[in-house]
């Protein structure tokens, strides 16, 4: 594939005028070395995470989490009315191109706030919260690899993200700031938070992977749509 550097531009501002397409475009530099390809992405990110109606992108940051159920170790978890914030301002570790594989690392800095009700119980106590809860993620580690391909559409040629595989590690802490955990006991409360916020680790391990996958996947969708949407032949012209 001689494309790579077109594919790994990913977004910019272009207007491709026959399909109505705006996208903001400024590629910093155009070959392949790891040191371009980290510039590249880092210029791409904050563009990326705004979303465009035009192609069909999500807004990531902020991103709205109108719903989300978890269920984990016999509670579950209603978020309502919720944002993602800090994906902007993500900074790119690296970038390595080998074959049709980009292996990336990030850094990123998350809040993540809104309404939760909890039920269910956890060991011998019954959980029973509602309130406002703001999760805050200094440091997270995001390690991607992800592998290309390509099909044909309607006589055009589109990038295709065959697999990817994202780990994420906690390389800063993280901090809870839940409010009524128990409806009505704040000393319950706020014993449980600070229990909480002492062993973050634990908790981060055991309720943070699906709100991080629920996220990746979210940030997925949108790099699958934007190969899905412009063809090879306009990815070029950027
Ligand atoms: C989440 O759970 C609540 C309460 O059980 C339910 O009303 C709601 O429809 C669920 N939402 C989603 C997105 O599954
Ligand atoms: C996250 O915030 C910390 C503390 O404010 C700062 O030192 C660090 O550089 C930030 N990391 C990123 C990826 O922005």
């Amino acid at each position: 594939m001689k494309y790579w550097n077109l594919i790994i531009a990913v977004i910019f501002l272009v207007f491709s005028e026959s399909r109505g397409l705006s996208i903001a475009y400024q590629r910093p530099c155009r070959d392949l070395s790891p040191e371009c390809l980290k510039n590249t992405l880092q210029s791409v990110i904050p563009i990326f995470a705004s979303g465009s109606q035009d192609l069909g992108l999500e807004p990531l940051d902020p991103y709205k989490l109108e719903r989300l159920n978890l269920t984990l170790s016999g509670i579950t978890i209603h978020f309502s009315q919720g944002y993602a914030k800090g994906l902007k301002t993500c900074v790119v570790d690296f970038a390595r191109l080998e074959d049709n594989i980009l292996e990336t690392q990030l850094h990123c800095n998350l809040t993540i706030r809104g309404k939760y009700r909890s039920s269910g119980s956890l060991l011998m106590f019954p959980i029973d919260g509602d309130g406002i809860s703001t999760i805050t993620c200094d440091n997270l580690k995001l390690h991607s690899i992800l592998k290309f391909g390509s099909k044909e559409k309607n006589g055009r040629t589109y990038v295709e993200v065959e697999s990817s595989v994202v780990n994420h590690a906690y390389d800063g802490r993280v901090k809870y700031d839940m409010t009524n955990l128990f409806k009505g006991n704040p000393g319950m409360s706020r014993a449980v938070l600070n229990f909480m916020n002492r062993n973050w680790r634990m908790v981060a391990e055991e309720f943070g992977t699906p709100i991080v996958d629920y996220g990746v996947k979210s940030i997925m969708k949108n790099v699958r749509r934007f190969f899905n949407v412009l063809s090879l032949d306009e990815l070029k012209e950027l």
